[in-house]
């Protein structure tokens, strides 16, 4: 079996391992890849992974019988819709299912269409900022300013008072964000904690995988600009049986009310929840698996995941068994000096075979590229993810951070307060 998977974060380089570990012994290729899946797959890294045509002619050349998307530009592109079209199987969901995560817009009005509970909003484009700042007069502060598209994470603005709402409103209109930002939601400020539940959907079964919580925030404390993900741990202590019941009925309504618009939503969804006092709400949705909730979420993975990709692929989720491990996951990220700003790449990086002689320690490779002469350098912000599976979260967490001391490279940034309040220390 030949499997192309699209990405090289550290997601992928989770998902890669996942998949050559499969009894299908399935050969694997990676576009672009990294360091890491370099050295247990085959990288593509020149393939254009947000080109549908160029995709579905490789797979198609190439005799790939699944094409597994990672990260959301592909998803947003149609790259699956070109794939179908050919007949190769793909995991995760068409161009159109996938605004969902594309179009914050598009996403509420699902939510609204579906009484689903999330932050009352309204979207306002250039022409209509005079209605904006109209509303703002009369709105409650903080209040969350977002583009409606995808901008890597960077779209987001919590603005305390008018002056800072007509801010980034400006900034977004006047294309710091490009395409993404011509439309803008204003959007009710939640309180609680956020808790990110994500699901395997074939179009009608919805199969829960367990709760997990990353820490978005540069340093300790959560301070410091956002980033796409410093670390995160899995299960997440605060969540009952009732909130998660919760969520997945919110998932579930996400996936019959899509199908009622005939948008059949196949691969990861992956649902950002806050924890308000009055229920879970959706906070955000993304269509495919999380970076870096992917990293503890499949090492607890214990159903081949090549069979559950199938099922998904093929919708026939409803008759495949998924079983998680009970053991608890931490994962550490491992960023360069600098991140999320201006950071320097091609330092050499150590450690990694200490780290993960480690019981239970995998070391997922997100920047990283493996020279021809065989030595690791840094290439990205977010470096490495280190994950550590034990028993107990106190003792995945222990064990995540042990692991992570072993590793060195010049500039190496990384949280120490990961999984700490859940536990009960300060964060
Ligand atoms: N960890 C957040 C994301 O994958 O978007």
């Amino acid at each position: 079996m030949r499997i192309l998977v699209l990405g090289g974060g550290g997601r992928e380089h989770a998902i890669v391992r996942a998949l050559v570990s499969s009894i299908r012994t399935p050969e694997v290729l990676v576009a672009p890849g990294n360091g890491g899946t370099a050295s247990i797959a085959t990288n593509v890294p020149d393939l254009k992974i947000e080109s549908a045509r160029v995709v579905a002619d490789y797979a198609a050349e190439n005799k790939v019988d699944l094409v597994v998307i990672g990260p959301e530009g592909p998803l947003v592109a149609g790259v699956a819709d070109a794939l179908h079209a050919r007949g190769i199987k793909v995991f995760g969901p068409s161009g159109l299912a996938a605004r969902l995560e594309g179009s914050k817009a598009f996403a509420k009005g699902i939510m609204r269409r579906n009484a689903i509970p999330t932050g009352e909003s309204r979207c306002y484009t250039l022409r209509e900022f005079t209605q904006a700042q109209q509303a703002l007069e009369k709105a409650t502060f903080p209040v969350v300013v977002k583009a409606d598209g995808l901008a890597a994470g960077k779209g987001v603005t919590i603005a305390n008072n008018k002056a800072e709402a007509e801010a980034a409103m400006r900034q977004s209109f006047n294309g710091a964000f490009g395409e993404a930002g011509e439309t803008v939601l204003i959007e009710e400020f939640l309180e609680g904690p956020e808790c990110s539940l994500l699901a395997f959907v074939d179009g009608e079964t919805v199969t829960v995988m367990p709760p997990a919580q990353d820490h978005k925030r540069a340093f300790d404390g959560d301070t410091g600009p956002n980033t796409g993900g410093m670390g995160v741990y899995s299960p997440v202590p605060g969540v009952d049986d009732e909130t998660l019941a919760a969520m997945t009925r919110l998932l579930e309504k996400t996936v019959t009310g899509m199908h009622g618009e005939n948008l059949r939503f196949r691969g990861v969804l992956y649902g950002g929840f806050i924890l308000t006092k009055d229920g879970p709400k959706v906070l955000e949705y993304n269509a495919r698996f999380g970076d870096p909730e992917t990293q503890v979420l499949l090492p607890r993975l214990k159903t081949d995941l090549i069979d559950v990709m199938l099922a998904v692929a093929d919708g026939r989720l409803n008759s495949q068994t998924v079983t998680w491990s009970p053991e608890a996951a931490v994962c550490v990220v491992i960023a360069a000096g600098g991140y999320p700003g201006e950071y320097e790449k091609g330092k050499v990086i150590t450690g990694i075979a200490d780290a993960e002689a480690l019981e239970g320690v995998s070391v997922y490779h997100a920047g990283t590229e493996l020279r021809a002469d065989g030595t690791l350098v840094t290439s990205g912000g977010r470096v490495l993810g280190v994950t550590a599976l034990a028993p107990t979260l106190a003792q995945a967490r222990e064990r995540a951070y042990e692991a992570a001391a072993k590793i060195s490279f010049d500039g190496m940034q990384m949280r120490t307060d990961i999984a700490a309040r859940a536990l009960g220390g300060a964060q």
